[in-house]
């Protein structure tokens, strides 16, 4: 009976191993240079008839920033964002290396395992010791590995909780606005796109689609939305998160209230937040996305987010109410839409109207501040590269429509020089390309 109650134990130990960051997980991170054998993942070239490209440590090491992530520490920025913090040096520092690198703790970096790889296979992929074994075999199935560690890297979900846990950062890590005044650059991030922009080293072909599930960009664009509200809603819950000392920690709010010239004078108000000119306004902008798709894929969840996202702006601009219960309902709603959006199965007609809804959104002035319009663009191009995909646009509309949100791109390029009219000419391009349903 013990015996049965201790394996028991123990598969539900290892189920949620497996759900685990590879950065949180139990195994040993052996090191990139295990991966990168010649006959491995080492490759100069991809090897024809081989279901992986085997070239992947080379486009990783030759093309992928993550590899540069360490080496990046040791830039006079990076020293100079350390003296600024009073720390000795950043490529030491835990503050720096847990986003930086793969840096899991001394006892569990295997032999070949080199703090300077950077992010590594495993920080993505998790630690190899249990999967590797298996793996070397190539005939492994997937779904076995992920039970031995290896990461659902292809899984919407579990690779937006991956990227975000640096790119957005978690209740681990944090980019802090007193990092980010230390000269640490603003993050911004959309999980498709990065996905996107990410050089590929592998590739989505006919073999891939028999061993592992696809997700569409659009999928993967709105579980990255949800995600990224639910991490900052469970931390501006989180009162010692939520503050810096006396102070709010300010990069929760919108960078740019704070940091515009004084004689450019552009406010207006904006429908939603309720907030007037002269506050701080929290940084909404994966709200203002996450309304849009709740609008179109479950409006029950979209009439209450806007009276939600009111409610925070009150309590985040104005004191008016409390901020830890309208962050904690807002984190429950994100995370019912993660699983909602992850089950969707999203058609044409889904991304033409979302297209639709944030062109409206834009030209009722919800993008009026940066990251707004930041996100929107980025939305912009995943919606219209999954209609493509789909077949909901011809070649001759998708160009069209691509070469109207090259000027959204252009409005948005440099956060500094942002003009709200721009942008809003910019969307009027869109909306004379966009395909209708
Ligand atoms: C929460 C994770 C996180 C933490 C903590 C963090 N960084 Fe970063 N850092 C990033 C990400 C992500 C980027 C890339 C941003 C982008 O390009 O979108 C970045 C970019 C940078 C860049 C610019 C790199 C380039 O290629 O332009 C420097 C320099 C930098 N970080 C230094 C540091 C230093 C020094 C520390 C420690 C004090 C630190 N970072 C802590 C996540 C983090
Ligand atoms: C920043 C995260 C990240 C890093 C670092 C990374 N990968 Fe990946 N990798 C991914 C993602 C995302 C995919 C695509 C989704 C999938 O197939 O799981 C992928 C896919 C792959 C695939 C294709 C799998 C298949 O089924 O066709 C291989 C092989 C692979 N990676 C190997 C490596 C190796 C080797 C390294 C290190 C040299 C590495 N990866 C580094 C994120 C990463
Ligand atoms: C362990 C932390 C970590 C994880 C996990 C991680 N990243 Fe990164 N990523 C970074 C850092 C740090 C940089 C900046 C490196 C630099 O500039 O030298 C970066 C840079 C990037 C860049 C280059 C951005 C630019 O400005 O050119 C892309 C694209 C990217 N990451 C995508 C992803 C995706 C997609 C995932 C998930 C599959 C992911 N990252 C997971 C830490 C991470
Ligand atoms: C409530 C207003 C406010 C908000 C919001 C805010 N900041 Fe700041 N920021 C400040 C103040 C005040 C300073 C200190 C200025 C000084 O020392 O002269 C500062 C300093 C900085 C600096 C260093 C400037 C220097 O002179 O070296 C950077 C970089 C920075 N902030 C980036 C950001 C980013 C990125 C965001 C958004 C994530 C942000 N800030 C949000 C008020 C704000």
């Amino acid at each position: 009976m013990k015996q049965i109650l201790l394996i028991a134990l123990m598969a539900l130990a290892s189920v949620e191993a497996q759900a685990q960051l590879p950065s949180k997980g139990p195994d040993i991170h052996l090191g990139v240079t295990s991966c990168g054998g010649s006959t491995c993942h080492g490759a100069t070239q991809p090897v024809r008839g081989s279901q992986v490209l085997q070239n992947e440590y080379l486009i990783w090491q030759r093309q992928d920033k993550h590899a540069k992530a360490y080496a990046v520490l040791l830039e006079p920025r990076s020293q100079r964002i350390a003296k600024n913090l009073g720390l000795p040096n950043a490529h030491e520092a835990k503050v720096c290396l847990d986003c930086h690198a793969d840096n899991v703790a001394e006892n569990l970096r295997g032999r070949q395992f080199q703090i300077s790889d950077g992010v590594g296979c495993e920080g993505c992929h998790g630690g190899g010791q249990r999967w590797l074994g298996a793996h070397v075999s190539g005939v492994t199935p997937t779904a076995e590995l992920q039970k031995l560690g290896m990461y659902a890297t292809e899984d919407p979900v579990a690779r937006a909780e991956l990227c975000l846990s640096c790119h957005l950062g978690d209740e681990t890590r944090f980019v802090t606005h007193r990092i980010m005044g230390a000269g640490h650059p603003r993050l911004a991030f959309e999980l498709d796109t990065f996905t996107e922009i990410q050089p590929a080293h592998y590739q989505i072909d006919d073999d891939y689609r028999k061993r592992k599930t696809v997700a569409s960009g659009v999928q993967t664009w709105a579980v990255g939305q949800a995600m990224a509200v639910s991490r900052t809603m469970a931390g501006l819950a989180d009162a010692g998160r939520r503050m810096a000392g006396a102070f709010p920690e300010l990069s929760f709010y919108d960078c740019h209230a704070c940091h515009h010239p004084m004689s450019n004078l552009r406010w207006q108000a904006r429908d939603g937040t309720g907030v007037g000119p002269g506050m701080i306004r929290f940084n909404d902008a994966n709200l203002l996305m996450l309304r849009l798709l709740a609008r179109r894929l479950a409006p029950e969840e979209g009439q209450a987010l806007t009276t939600q996202l009111q409610s925070l702006h009150a309590a985040m601009s104005e004191g008016r109410g409390d901020i830890s219960a309208a962050a904690r309902e807002l984190k429950a709603v994100s995370d019912r839409l993660v699983q909602r959006f992850a089950r969707h199965r999203f058609v044409a007609d889904d991304m033409r109207a979302l297209m639709t809804a944030l062109v409206a959104d834009g030209r009722g002035g919800q993008f009026n501040d940066y990251g707004g319009a930041e996100q929107a663009t980025m939305a912009l191009a995943s919606l219209a590269q999954a209609l493509r995909r789909i077949g909901g646009a011809t070649e001759a509309q998708y160009n069209e429509l691509k070469a109207a949100i090259e000027q959204c791109y252009a409005a948005t390029a440099k956060d500094e020089a942002y003009d709200p009219a721009v942008f809003a000419r910019a969307l009027e391009g869109v909306e004379r390309a966009a395909p209708r349903s």
